[in-house]
């Protein structure tokens, strides 16, 4: 087993003794681990991840086509992750399961397997989606509104570039300006900033 797979396991047996209830599967993340020169790191799985066992797939990977467009990457360059590995759900009016924010108690459980992750796969650089990897990452009074679009270091470090979710995008029309020149931004910053 790779130092990666061994976290995984790790994080999933501690995950079914906390939440013995909860039977849906954990998503971990894909791509290239071993040093990439980007992590992208999002909120939670949705349904389809859930049932591809992959981040960012269907919907979700949709979006994502976006940015990686922008970016002039391949999906398989870079590592793409989510701070919480369970699909966080709800019932509905109409009693079916939909997504819901993921908990504070949920993303302190994940929180440190998500540092592991980056302490083991060394990306150059962290690409935080929207809120909830930001503020995970950065602190709770870390926003993306103010924040995207401009470079950060985590506290062990790491530099981190805030971009707005790819979701919020779809959502709010507004942004999808903004969020392309944040991307631009990114694109043309990589290099000069992962040599610092
Ligand atoms: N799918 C993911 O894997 N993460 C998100 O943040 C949203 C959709």
């Amino acid at each position: 087993m790779t130092e990666l797979e061994c976290l995984y396991a790790e994080c999933e047996s501690a995950f079914r003794q906390k939440w013995p209830d909860e039977k849906k599967p954990l998503v971990f993340g894909d791509g290239c681990n071993v040093c990439p020169p980007i992590m992208l790191i999002g909120e939670a799985p949705g349904e389809q991840e859930t049932l591809q066992g992959r981040p960012f797939v269907g919907k979700a990977g949709k979006n994502l086509d976006a940015f990686l467009q922008l970016m002039g990457m391949e999906r398989s360059a870079m590592y793409v992750s989510n701070v919480v590995k369970i699909r966080p759900v709800e019932t509905g009016k109409t009693g079916r399961f939909r997504n819901r924010a993921p908990s504070r108690d949920e993303i302190a459980f994940f929180l440190p397997y998500l540092l592991s992750e980056i302490r083991i796969i060394q990306p150059k650089a962290l690409v935080s989606l929207g809120n909830v990897p930001l503020k995970a990452l950065l602190g709770d009074e870390a926003t993306v509104g103010e924040l995207h679009g401009t470079w950060q270091k985590t506290a062990e470090g790491v530099a981190l570039f805030a971009l707005y979710h790819p979701a919020a995008v779809i959502y709010r029309r507004e942004l999808s300006a903004v969020y392309e020149q944040d991307v631009i931004r990114l694109r043309d910053s990589l290099t000069i900033e992962t040599s610092k």
